[in-house]
């Protein structure tokens, strides 16, 4: 496996698979890898002929610096687990590659944004279609993939490929969880182990919408009414939101009918977290 840090050394490896017409599987990523990370890594590994994982902590898409600042490195052992899935090569670009002195263009969505985490973090998603843009055309992939786990991001994603016309098929994969449901997530690596036990209320908060769904209770005032005392409960938690949308236009619907999400973010201490169920 080789690790790529330059621009160009990526695109001249690129070049080299298309002239072979190999197929390439993408999975961009921001380090501190998990085992969600990893079921996207093996998806990609048994669909395509090449496999790159990229590892970047895009600045532009955090709209907290301390969010930035406390996010988990552990470059050299994500090259380790990444190498360990066989990938092909590791593109890990250091931010003077990516926004060299008098960048100036970003690629910004409309309405898809408007909800969920959208609305609360500004310019987070701009940031997030802007790397993965630049990061489409850097490493031209046939495919690439995202999780389940940041459901907003993965319909902005399939949106944007549509949009502009970029020919990648975008799969997303299912939510993976640890043994007691608690989504996981990079930024678990921050929760001390009280946080950690509290953090279990949003994962409850869930199940509890996907009960009361499944016992056919479709209003959603309801059912995040349940969902918020859930959570209220638990110690060092503060909502940011819990909202149930529309699986397509991300927009609050008050009865489900048709395919909806059930989708949570709670600060648990300094930490924020987000989570989510398809009710359908
Ligand atoms: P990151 O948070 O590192 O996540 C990389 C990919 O892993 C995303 O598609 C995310 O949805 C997926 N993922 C994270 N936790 C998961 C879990 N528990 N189960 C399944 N998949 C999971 O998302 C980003 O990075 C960035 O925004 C990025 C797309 C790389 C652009 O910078």
């Amino acid at each position: 496996m080789d690790v790529i840090t330059k621009v160009k050394e990526m695109q001249t490896r690129v070049l080299s698979i298309k002239d072979r017409k190999e197929s390439i599987g993408f999975v961009p990523t921001m380090g501190a890898l998990h085992e969600g990370h990893v079921s996207l890594i093996r998806s990609a590994r048994n669909e395509n002929d090449e496999l790159i994982v990229s590892i970047y902590l895009n600045p532009t898409q955090f709209d907290n610096k301390d969010d930035f600042d406390n996010y988990p490195h552990q470059l050299d052992k994500d090259i380790e687990i990444v190498e360990r899935e066989n990938a092909d090569v590791v593109f890990a670009p250091d931010t003077e590659e990516i926004y060299p002195e008098g960048f100036c263009t970003y690629v910004t969505q409309g309405k898809l944004i408007d909800s969920l985490c959208g609305r609360l973090r500004p310019g987070h998603f701009n940031g997030v279609t802007t790397i993965v843009t630049k990061l489409f055309n850097i490493i031209r992939p046939d495919r690439a993939y995202f999780g389940q786990k940041d459901f907003q991001q993965s319909i902005v994603i399939k949106k944007l490929v549509a949009d502009l016309n970029m020919n990648i098929d975008i799969k997303v994969l299912p939510t993976v969880r640890d043994e007691d449901g608690l989504a996981l997530s990079s930024r678990n690596k921050r929760l001390n182990p009280e946080e950690r036990h509290s953090a279990l209320c949003i994962y409850g908060s869930l199940l509890k919408a996907k009960s009361m769904f499944a016992s056919n209770i479709k209003d959603s005032k309801e059912i995040i009414e349940e969902m918020t005392s859930i959570i209220k409960k638990a110690k060092h938690t503060r909502i940011d939101y819990i909202s149930i949308v529309n699986a397509h236009t991300l927009e609050d619907v008050s009865s489900i009918n048709g395919k909806a999400v059930a989708a949570v973010a709670v600060w648990i201490g300094n930490t924020r977290l987000i989570d989510n169920l398809i009710l359908e």
